[in-house]
C-alpha cells in the first residue's frame, strides 16, 4: 500500500505549529512558531493575544512545513488538527485552517486530542516502541498516568486533582522572580541549589491512589517565601528551586513506577513539557532501573507543543477509522 502523508496543525496554547509526516512516524518537517517572548511580559499566556498571533502565523507556518518537506498541498492525504484540550480561541484558529485545507483538497480531517498527541511524540522518537506501556503525561495543563493498551486505546489510572505539574513549576517560578515559562528556569536554577535545603510536603494521597495534588506544595512554597520576606531573611532562589522541584519529582516518580508494577508493565514513557525536566528524567531512570523498568522520553523539541506529535496521533486515529466531520468544534476541556 502506498504511504500516507499527513499535514498536522497544532494551536492549542502559545505555539503555532505545522508538520508533515509520512506514515505517522516519519517526520518530514515540524515548524514551530513560538509566542513565548510575547507572553513573557505578562508572566503567562494571554488567551486573546495567543489567538491573534495564531491567526497571523498559521498560513505561513503551514507553507513553511510544506516547503521544508519539499511538498505541495496536492501531496497531502489527511489533515490532522488539535481540537482540545486548550484555549478555545487558540484552538479555533488551527481548526479553521485545517477544515479549510481538508475541504478544499477533499481529504479527510482528523481531530486529535492534545494529550494523545503528547503520548504519540514517543512513537516518533522511538521507532521500535509498541503498546502496551505506561505513560506519564506531564505538561502545563495536564498530569495524567495513562495505560496505553493499544494504538488509540487508553485507560487513565490517575490525574491531578488540582494544579498540573507544569502549572506548579510556572507559579512558583513567577513567585521567586524567575519569570515565564518557569519549568525550564527552575530546572536550570535547581542545578545550583541544595534539594534538601527546604522540606516541602509531598502529597501521596490515599495509599493506592494514582492521583496527584500539587496545590498544597504550591501553598507551602508561597508561605515559605512570605515568612522569609516578613522576617527579612535571605531567600536562596537556587535552594527553593531545587527543593521544590525535588518534591514534585518524588511524587511523579513514586506513582509512575508503582503504576508500572501494579499493571505488570516494563516500559514507562514520559510525555509533555515537564518531561523535559532533567531531574525527573534522572530520578525516574534510576528508580525504574532498580525495578527492571525501561524509561523512554522524547527529545525536548518533541516534549513541548508541536504539530508532529499531533500528526502521529492523527495517523493512528485515521487507521482506526476515527475521522472527523467539518462540523468538528473546539473542546477546551477535552478528556482523553
Ligand atoms: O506540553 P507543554 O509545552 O504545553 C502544554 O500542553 O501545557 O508544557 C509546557 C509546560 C510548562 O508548564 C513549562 O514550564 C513546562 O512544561 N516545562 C518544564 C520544563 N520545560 C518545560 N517543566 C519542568 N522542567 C523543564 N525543564
Ligand atoms: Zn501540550
Amino acid at each position: 500500500m502506498s504511504s500516507i502523508v499527513t499535514l498536522a496543525i497544532e494551536s492549542s496554547c502559545d505555539e503555532t505549529s505545522a508538520a508533515i509526516l509520512k506514515d505517522g512516524r516519519q517526520v518530514l518537517s515540524n515548524i514551530v512558531a513560538t509566542q513565548i517572548e510575547e507572553h513573557k511580559k505578562f508572566g503567562g499566556v494571554v488567551p486573546e493575544v495567543a489567538s491573534r498571533r495564531h491567526i497571523e502565523n498559521v498560513q505561513q507556518v503551514v507553507q513553511e512545513a510544506l516547503d521544508s518537506a519539499n511538498m505541495t498541498f496536492s501531496d497531502i492525504d489527511i489533515v490532522g488538527v488539535t481540537y482540545g484540550a486548550g484555549l478555545v480561541g487558540a484552538l479555533l484558529v488551527g481548526l479553521s485552517a485545517a477544515k479549510a485545507i481538508s475541504f478544499s483538497l477533499g481529504v479527510p480531517l482528523v481531530g486529535v486530542n492534545h494529550i494523545e498527541g503528547h503520548i504519540c511524540a514517543n512513537f516518533i522518537a522511538h521507532k521500535e516502541l509498541e503498546p502496551p506501556f505506561m505513560c506519564l503525561v506531564v505538561s502545563g495543563g495536564h498530569t495524567h498516568l495513562v495505560e496505553v493498551k493499544d494504538y488509540g486505546k487508553y485507560e487513565i489510572l490517575g490525574q491531578t486533582r488540582d494544579d498540573a505539574a507544569g502549572e506548579a513549576f510556572d507559579k512558583i517560578a513567577r513567585a521567586i522572580g524567575l519569570g515565564y515559562p518557569g519549568g525550564s528556569k527552575i530546572d536550570r536554577a535547581a542545578k545550583l541549589g541544595d534539594k534538601q535545603a527546604i522540606d516541602f510536603p509531598r502529597a501521596y494521597l490515599e495509599k493506592d491512589s494514582y492521583d496527584f495534588s500539587f496545590s498544597g506544595l504550591k501553598s507551602a512554597a508561597l508561605n515559605y517565601l512570605n515568612s522569609k520576606k516578613m522576617k527579612n531573611e535571605e531567600i536562596v532562589i537556587e535552594d527553593i528551586a531545587a527543593s521544590y522541584q525535588e518534591a514534585i519529582v518524588d511524587v511523579l516518580v513514586e506513582k509512575s513506577v508503582r503504576a508500572c508494577k501494579g499493571k505488570g508493565l516494563k516500559t514507562l514513557v514520559l510525555a509533555g513539557g515537564v518531561a523535559a525536566n532533567s531531574r525527573l528524567r534522572e530520578k525516574l531512570e534510576q528508580n525504574a532501573a532498580e525495578n527492571g523498568i525501561d524509561v523512554k522520553y522524547p527529545p525536548i523539541d518533541l516534549c513541548t507543543d508541536n504539530a508532529a506529535m499531533i500528526g502521529c496521533a492523527a495517523y493512528y486515529d485515521y487507521k482506526n477509522g476515527r475521522v472527523s466531520g467539518l462540523d468538528l468544534n473546539a473542546v477546551p476541556n477535552l478528556k482523553i
